[in-house]
């Protein structure tokens, strides 16, 4: 039974800072400190493994600084609301950590009534956010009778579309990976298989044989959220859901690229991610879906045709009039002895590299498999720690794009 209490983690680095905080909120009997961080990565791991209502946040830290750990939190958290606490009361600093999506700030050291009252209106904004999110994230396979789940009044969920213009690049790979990297409880993950001919995500997982898109596609129109719930594939190890692609080729025309589209956008209400598996070749269904996409991360290798074929395609974004920032821009299978480096690729087509993964065939191979990714039982190896920081780098990126949207909206 979770307390009435307003559970707060503190943040900061200097261990005196930590200590005034603490004492500062011992004697108020609607607070609780249910742990301290000293930096920001700690400061990420604990709002995980604790999540509390309101995270009291410095700013200037060792490892990540307070105003990326904020940008962090609050888009693996919604529900946590994050108090900054610095020194600089400078207004670029302000600016940045409301962007950065923190609730409130305050000059440091603050007084105890200044503290206690902007940590009971975070508190009470973490409630009503957690009421809001409740049907969505969490709890649908958990006991709601049948026909209660109803859509939720939350602002939409990202579309990340995994690409390689060349095939057997990865693509596969990384878009399962990167599912379960982004997926968590209160972040919920749907992978769609969008190579409708020879889709075989259901194979990376081991789940082959269960409903796929076509039970959903042709119905798109009258939809239920219940319903959609019980046709995805539940991956049980990870708690990831799936839309498979069709059991046989000749089945993949029985969905339209509209059709598509309705359920990616169906899906987009129902989780926070939206994860996408595409096939090499550019039909309607993956131009459509590259269309509505809030980020594309683009797979290349360290080989001319794949690269060829990058800048190929990075072209044909550019005639669609997709924007650079919508690119996250990754080499796979790294192997430090191939003269091309990450760099290099990234001066030459003219897109920087967010994130580089390793060649690791001893690792990979036996994960599709044995239909187990790496993500789950490997997640300490390199090619694991590559697919976290394309993450990281695809949150940061929705981040920046939302944040550059508020601003062109408020101009
Ligand atoms: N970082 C890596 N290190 C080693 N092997 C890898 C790596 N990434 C992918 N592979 C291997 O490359 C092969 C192709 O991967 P995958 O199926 O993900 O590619 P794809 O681009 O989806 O291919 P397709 O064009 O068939 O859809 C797989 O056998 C996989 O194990
Ligand atoms: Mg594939």
């Amino acid at each position: 039974m979770p307390s009435d209490n307003i559970r707060v983690l503190i943040v900061d680095d200097v261990a005196e800072t930590r200590e005034n905080v603490r004492k500062l909120l011992q004697f108020e009997a609607d607070v609780e400190v249910v742990g301290a961080a000293r930096s920001g990565k700690e400061g990420i791991q604990l709002s995980q493994e604790l999540t509390p209502d309101v995270v009291l946040m410095d700013i200037n830290m060792p490892d990540i600084d307070g105003i990326s750990a904020t940008e962090i939190i609050r888009q693996k958290l919604p529900h946590v609301q994050v108090v900054i606490l610095s020194v600089q009361g400078d207004q670029n600093y302000m600016r940045r950590a409301m962007l950065a999506g923190a609730r409130d700030f305050l000059t440091k050291p603050p007084t105890g009534d200044d503290l206690i009252s902007a940590i009971r209106r975070a508190g009470e904004m973490s409630r009503a956010e957690r009421a809001k999110s409740g049907p969505v994230y969490g709890s649908t396979a958990t006991g709601l009778p049948s026909g209660s789940v109803a859509l939720p009044q939350l602002s939409e969920g990202k579309i990340v579309l995994v690409y390689s213009p060349k095939g057997g690049a990865g693509c596969t790979t990384i878009a399962v990976n990167l599912a379960m990297a982004l997926h968590n409880e209160d972040t919920r993950v749907v992978l769609v298989d969008a190579n409708l001919q020879f889709g075989d995500v259901a194979v990376f997982i081991n789940e082959q044989g269960k409903n796929t898109i076509l039970e959903i596609a042709p119905r798109v129109d009258e939809l239920e959220p219940d319903v959609v719930e019980d046709i995805l594939i539940k991956h049980e190890a990870s708690g990831l859901r799936v839309l498979a692609a069709p059991q046989r080729p000749e089945l993949a025309e029985k969905v339209s690229a509209e059709q598509f589209v309705k359920v990616l956008k169906y899906l987009q209400r129902m989780f926070a991610y939206v994860v996408i598996d595409t096939a090499q070749i550019l039909n309607d269904i993956t131009l459509s879906a590259i269309d509505i996409s809030d980020v594309i991360v683009l797979i290349t290798t360290q080989e001319i045709p794949a690269i060829k074929n990058s800048r190929l395609f990075l072209d044909l974004l550019h005639t669609m009039g997709i924007d650079k920032q919508r690119i996250v821009f990754i080499v796979n299978r790294f192997d430090k002895r191939i003269a091309i480096t990450p760099e290099r690729v990234g001066e030459n087509l003219k897109q920087e590299v967010a994130a580089v993964i390793p060649m690791d065939e001893k690792v990979v191979i036996p994960s599709v498999n044995r239909g187990v990714p790496f993500m789950l039982d490997n997640k300490s190896q390199p090619v694991a720690r590559g697919v976290f920081s394309l993450a990281e780098s695809v949150r940061a990126r929705l981040i920046a794009i939302e944040a550059d949207s508020e601003m062109a909206g408020k101009r």
